[in-house]
């Protein structure tokens, strides 16, 4: 099967999720892209693919710009494939923030017309030394709250491997 993992990210958790996914399914013996989505970047060819996993990271409750731009202008052209979509956050590491992590991307849809054959929440990662003051703030108080973590001093990752496998395993061989 040809695949193409298309990601954007900021803090790079869902570079490494990208890169993660990439070696399982050519483990499987896949023929797998990889495109990192920017602002800058030129369109991922989708039409050479039978099948398309799109990643991204949310902050501030929105999945970047040039991810939902990308959508957007595509939807049409990814409506003909099959479509997984990943979406990275901290909210979907807990059970009590996984409705709000299903938002953003009801939000999403809505805002780019884009409906993905398949979705999952995907748990990101705490990255505590590329944090400015404020977004350590954001993060200890407004994203982890009584989950009692202080992204002050550690980094830690929430993402499941394993369930990550399985999720595009699945989705690729279905
Ligand atoms: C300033 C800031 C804002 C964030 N906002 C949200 C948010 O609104 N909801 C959420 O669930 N996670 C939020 N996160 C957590 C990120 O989604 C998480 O750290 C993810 O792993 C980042 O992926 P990336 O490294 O690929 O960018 C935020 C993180 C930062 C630093």
């Amino acid at each position: 099967m040809k695949v193409m993992i298309a990601f954007a990210t900021v803090e790079g958790q869902t570079e490494k999720i990208a890169g993660f996914v990439e070696e399982e399914l050519r483990k499987n013996g896949h023929e797998v892209s990889v495109v990192k989505v920017t602002h800058e970047g030129q369109t991922p060819a989708f039409e050479d693919y039978d099948k398309v996993i799109l990643a991204a990271s949310v902050h501030e409750r929105r999945h970047p710009k040039s991810f939902e731009v990308l959508l957007a202008s595509q939807k049409e052209m990814l409506a003909n494939k099959s479509t997984l979509l990943l979406s990275v956050s901290l909210k979907a590491a807990f059970e009590d923030g996984l409705e709000e992590a299903q938002d953003y991307v009801d939000e999403m849809k809505l805002r780019t017309g884009f409906e993905p054959d398949k979705e999952a929440l995907v748990a990101g990662a705490v990255r505590s030394s590329s944090y400015d003051y404020f977004q350590s703030q954001v993060v200890t108080h407004v994203l982890l709250g009584e989950h009692g973590h202080d992204s002050r001093g550690r980094e830690q990752e929430f993402t499941d491997w394993e369930r990550l496998t399985s999720i595009t395993k699945e989705f690729v061989e279905a």
